[in-house]
């Protein structure tokens, strides 16, 4: 465990964090200070590669060659920037897992790990690194939001029929805790022609006097739709009275679209990044304001708040508000993954977030445009780009979605049902694929359809 040389809880990072007490011979002699830690992993560790093709893009990916994989939006297969970064941490912690972890975790600024992701994943987001929560996936992000909200009996959060079961159970997890309760609404009757105006309808309509917080998803994995938050939230504010916060899923958005999360307008976005974004398996991320991570209610002691530590090693109470570390959850990790991370959103950074969303948009909207000359095929996800991001779903009129999904892989694509009470089938076409794919992918679900 970590001894006064915690990272600070400090919102802007000025640290407080202290040098290591070991004495420094003794580091030096383990070759493995920090700095020389951070230039060993890096000298061991090639450079980014070259991305400037979507053939280079595609060869940094170790998938079966013998597959079309439109799945990929599922779990990440790592891609050689992420492979290498963990592999080489890996390699440091087997070397000297005590002298790592401990200045890769507890050291100062320059050496501190989990500050270098949270920079990454800032610089990336359009926010600031201490606004950045580390979680192991989008479904802890939401626990540790809705568990961590101050909700009162009485109270309600407002969602949607239309969410994930992580984000739907969150909130009945908290709420029930809380003795408040959870409304789920329909924002639409039908995904492939709902518009931004119906659905903020729609949501305003529901609030109730006793709602304080609304839970949306921004790219749904039941229906491909990508919500207007950015507008929503507008709405949200302008229509007056007791504000009210918006908790947002964003998992199939981030690293799809060419967004500004950190402007966008969600009080709290919730993600994984170990789907579109590429970053290791079991890694994710809350982006919040400082004046929104203050509100929350700390649930897993965290490792990287020197605040919370302090003040637990003077048996008080912490003095400063909730961060974003201190809702971070604590215990050792798989570190090589999580520092890792960095890897992922500089090989997106590399690539342009605006190249990678033009692309997964070029190739869905092919695909959907393909699809819809199919009289057999009803396409849940809207036609319009704007609407949507890198899922396709539809249904093939007299074929079960499972069955859709079992044909498929018979000829080699691999795509999924979606694990809603109404399934559908999916094609997720995604960096890993070229428009020929998807040509044969919409080819492989003609001759299904029959
Ligand atoms: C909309 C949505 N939210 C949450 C999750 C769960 O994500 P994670 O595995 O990162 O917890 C999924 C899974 O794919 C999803 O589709």
């Amino acid at each position: 465990m970590a001894r006064k040389s915690r990272p600070t809880g400090d919102p802007k990072m000025s640290m407080s964090r202290r040098t290591f007490l070991s004495a420094p011979a003794a580091l030096a002699a383990t070759g493995l200070m920090p700095g020389p830690l951070l230039a060993a992993v890096a000298a061991e560790t090639p450079g980014m590669p070259d991305l400037s093709s979507w053939e280079a893009v595609r060869a940094q990916f170790a998938l079966d060659p013998s597959l079309l994989h439109f799945a990929s939006f599922y779990i990440a297969s790592h891609p050689a920037p992420v492979r290498e970064a963990i592999e080489g941490y890996r390699r440091a912690m087997d070397r000297n897992p005590f002298h790592v972890v401990e200045h890769g975790m507890f050291g100062d600024d320059a050496q501190n790990l989990p500050l270098q992701v949270q920079r990454e994943a800032a610089a990336y987001l359009g926010g600031n690194p201490e606004e950045v929560c580390l979680t192991g996936n989008t479904t802890t992000g939401l626990a540790l939001v809705y568990q961590g909200l101050p909700l009162e009996r009485g109270d309600e959060v407002l969602t949607t029929v239309h969410d994930h079961y992580s984000h739907h159970e969150s909130i009945r997890l908290a709420t029930e805790r809380a003795g408040a309760s959870m409304r789920k609404i329909a924002l639409f009757d039908d995904s492939a022609s709902a518009g931004t105006d119906a659905i903020i309808e729609r949501l305003l309509e529901a609030i109730g006097p006793r709602t304080r917080v609304v839970g949306l998803t921004w790219v749904h994995s039941s229906t491909g739709i990508r919500l207007p938050i950015r507008e929503i939230s507008a709405a949200l504010r302008r229509r007056g009275g007791r504000p009210l916060l918006l908790v947002v899923d964003g998992v199939h958005g981030l690293g799809s679209v060419d967004e500004t999360i950190a402007t966008m307008g969600c009080d709290y976005f919730c993600a994984g990044t170990h789907k579109w974004m590429f970053a290791p398996r079991g890694t994710g991320l809350v982006w919040a304001s400082a004046e929104n991570w203050a509100r929350l209610r700390p649930i897993i002691p965290s490792f990287t708040d020197l605040g919370q530590y302090e003040a637990w090693l003077e048996d008080r109470e912490p003095s400063t508000p909730t961060n974003a570390n201190r809702m971070s959850p604590g215990g050792f990790h798989a570190y090589e993954h999580q520092w890792a991370m960095a890897a992922a959103f500089r090989m997106h950074q590399r690539i342009g977030r605006d190249r990678v969303a033009a692309r997964i948009a070029a190739l869905n909207t092919q695909c959907k445009a393909g699809l819809a000359q199919n009289p057999k095929v009803k396409l849940h996800t809207p036609a319009s780009a704007d609407l949507s991001a890198g899922l396709v779903v539809f249904e093939v009129e007299g074929v079960a979605p499972a069955s859709v999904v079992e044909q498929l892989l018979a000829k080699g694509i691999i795509a999924s049902t979606s694990p809603y009470a109404v399934t559908y089938a999916r094609l997720a076409p995604s960096l890993v694929n070229t428009p020929e794919q998807v040509d044969q992918a919409v080819r492989a679900v003609r001759e299904i359809s029959g």
